[in-house]
């Protein structure tokens, strides 16, 4: 194992109606003027937005509102947030909402103090300092709610770029699994196959001897092969919500990636989907994932076919490259049983875009030619990947 520190000090609030502790956590938190940042409404028709205006009234803490983060969040609202915050002297940012809302207030609460461009965060440069995040989460999947990561979407030149620093880890994330009941089959498949693919992006490691944190990650994969698609049949199972929504923070806060090396190529490989068509991260992880694993195993068949075999309950028979795309199969069909698409075609994409995807993932945005995960990916590599999703 890899040496390691491990700081994260999100304060969580989990339960029913636990929304309604909003003002009590801001003021806590040192919040004094709130930004109220949410998506494109769901919040607003379920009536959780007016529970939360209602906590932050009842502890007597002022408020602006910006509505409007899209999924795939866009550079263009959060300079738009960053103007509001210093003209009206916020000093909290809280979100209301899923990763999307969440990662707009964390670029928001970056750009307020800064003086340069908040996109030079998400070109390389390191968050120092960011006003302090809360969050209400709504739906369970990118795991923002307890990460220092954000990824936004720069509309000059569609790139979407993750940035990682504590200073953005939000303060406190209150996790009410009843909120989560309102969301489509198909968000919530979604967010089951991010969480997924955040503990398999720290799965595929080059550092040997990492018992623990590969039992932790495949416990919470077993545990998504179980109470996914119960979520997905029955949307207010809310113990299956409970579990799915706990999961979906302990696959990212990195408590199951400490002391080994991570890959995060399928995640990249993937940004360029969301990017170019403005599909559901999910949905592009779960077209990305089952290829990329399918074009990389040979670089460590031991660790794949131990993958395939506690996790996927592939018989420990046989050949490395039988159990392996067993394995890869039994993926695929969890992946098709909670209505996740298959193909590039599905997320409206062709052979033809193939060439400018593989190009903008490993040059787009000043990179150097390269993704550096698991294994080492070139543009022709990456152009292979893509192929195998058609
Ligand atoms: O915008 P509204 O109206 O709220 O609707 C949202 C949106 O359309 C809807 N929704 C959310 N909660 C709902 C609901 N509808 C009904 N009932 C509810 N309770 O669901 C849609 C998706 O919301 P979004 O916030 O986009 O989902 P998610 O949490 O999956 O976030 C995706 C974004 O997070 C990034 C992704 O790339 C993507 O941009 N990621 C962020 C990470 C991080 N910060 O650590 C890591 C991840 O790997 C990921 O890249
Ligand atoms: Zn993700």
């Amino acid at each position: 194992m890899n040496n390691f520190t491990f700081y994260s000090p999100t304060y969580f609030v989990f339960g029913k109606e636990e929304e309604n502790r909003a003002g009590e956590m801001v003021k806590r938190f040192g919040g004094t003027k709130v930004l109220i940042h949410y998506g494109g409404g769901s919040v607003v028709r379920s009536g959780l937005l007016d529970r939360v205006k209602k906590s932050l009234d009842e502890a007597q803490i002022a408020y602006v509102e910006l509505g409007g983060v899209k999924p795939n969040p866009r550079s263009g609202l959060v300079y738009e947030g960053i103007d509001l915050c210093r003209k009206e002297n916020v000093d909290f940012i809280l979100a209301v909402g899923g990763g999307s809302s969440i990662d707009s207030s964390k670029a928001i609460a970056a750009g307020v103090p800064y003086d340069g461009d908040f996109w030079d965060f998400y070109s390389g440069k390191k968050i120092e300092k960011a006003l302090p995040v809360g969050t209400i989460l709504t739906i369970a999947a990118a795991g923002s709610e307890g990460s220092g990561d954000s990824v936004i979407t720069n509309e000059n030149g569609m790139y979407k770029r993750g940035t990682g620093s504590e200073a953005i880890r939000p303060v406190f994330s209150i996790l009410n699994p009843e909120l989560t009941e309102t969301l489509p089959p198909y968000q919530t498949a979604c967010g089951i196959t991010d969480i997924c693919a955040h503990l398999i992006e720290r799965y595929l490691t080059n550092t040997p001897d990492v018992v623990t944190t590969d039992r932790q990650i495949e416990g919470l994969l077993l545990a998504m092969i179980e109470e996914g698609p119960k979520a997905i049949d029955k949307p207010d199972d809310y113990e299956a919500r409970a579990n799915i929504m706990w999961a979906g923070m302990m696959a990212h806060n990195n408590s199951c990636g400490v002391g080994r090396s991570q890959d995060w190529n399928s995640h990249e490989i993937e940004h360029e989907l969301s990017a170019l068509y403005d599909c559901a991260h999910g949905a592009g992880l779960a077209v990305t994932f089952p290829a990329y694993l399918g074009y990389v195993w040979k670089h460590d068949p031991a660790r794949l076919r131990q993958f395939a075999v506690r996790v996927w309950g592939v018989p420990d028979e046989g050949d490395d490259e039988s159990v392996i795309n067993e394995g890869i199969a039994r993926f695929r069909a969890f992946l098709k049983r909670i209505g996740m698409p298959q193909t590039l075609g599905e997320l409206g994409g062709t052979e033809a875009d193939i060439d400018k995807l593989a190009h903008s993932a490993v040059y787009g945005n000043g990179r150097g030619g390269k993704l550096y995960g698991f294994v080492h990916v070139d543009e022709e590599d990456v152009k292979n990947i893509y192929r195998l999703m058609l």
